[in-house]
């Protein structure tokens, strides 16, 4: 599946490289998701496990690092259902947030975001690329 998931992501992200993701994906042990449309991949979500440290003790946090639909497939639904079974998913596994970064000028992916519920945490820069602002949004799980 790796092909494909890297096809997509170089046309969803015009710095995206795809030794990078396969590098920290490797070191981060990376979670994959796939969403399909008549057998062939369509979308991916990628993310990693972190310990958080909280009131309650050490809480799981997962960190979206990557998600992107096939140009070909978007605005049909593919990457909120990605989202919202990816998610449902860490629930079950005991994650108790989700984080992500996204440029603030990325108005479809922000809009899918907070359709979903995550919120505003803060803005940072040099997370997204050199000197690019995004936020830091999170949704929490329980
Ligand atoms: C962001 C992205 C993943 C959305 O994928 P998608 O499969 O087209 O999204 P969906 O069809 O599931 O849309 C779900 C919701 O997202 C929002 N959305 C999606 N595309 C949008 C657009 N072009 N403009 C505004 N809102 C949009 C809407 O809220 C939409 O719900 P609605 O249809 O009820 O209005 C896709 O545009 C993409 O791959 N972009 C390039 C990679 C990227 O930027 N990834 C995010 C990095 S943080």
């Amino acid at each position: 599946m790796l092909p494909e998931v890297l096809r997509i992501q170089a046309e969803g992200f015009e710095k995206g490289n795809p030794e990078v993701l396969v590098k920290y994906s490797k070191s981060f042990r990376d979670i994959f998701y796939v969403i399909k449309s008549k057998d062939k991949i369509v979308g991916y979500c990628i993310y990693y496990l972190k310990p958080v440290l909280s009131l309650k003790g050490f809480e799981k946090q997962s960190v979206i690092s990557s998600i992107a639909t096939d140009k070909n497939f978007r605005g049909q639904g593919f990457a909120e259902r990605l989202l919202r079974s990816s998610i449902k998913e860490m629930k079950v596994n005991g994650i108790s947030s989700v984080l992500l970064y996204v440029n603030i000028n990325n108005l479809p992916a922000i809009q899918l975001y907070k359709k979903i519920g995550f919120r505003e945490i803060k803005q940072v820069e040099n997370i997204c690329g050199q000197k690019e602002r995004c936020y830091e949004l999170e949704l929490r799980l329980v």
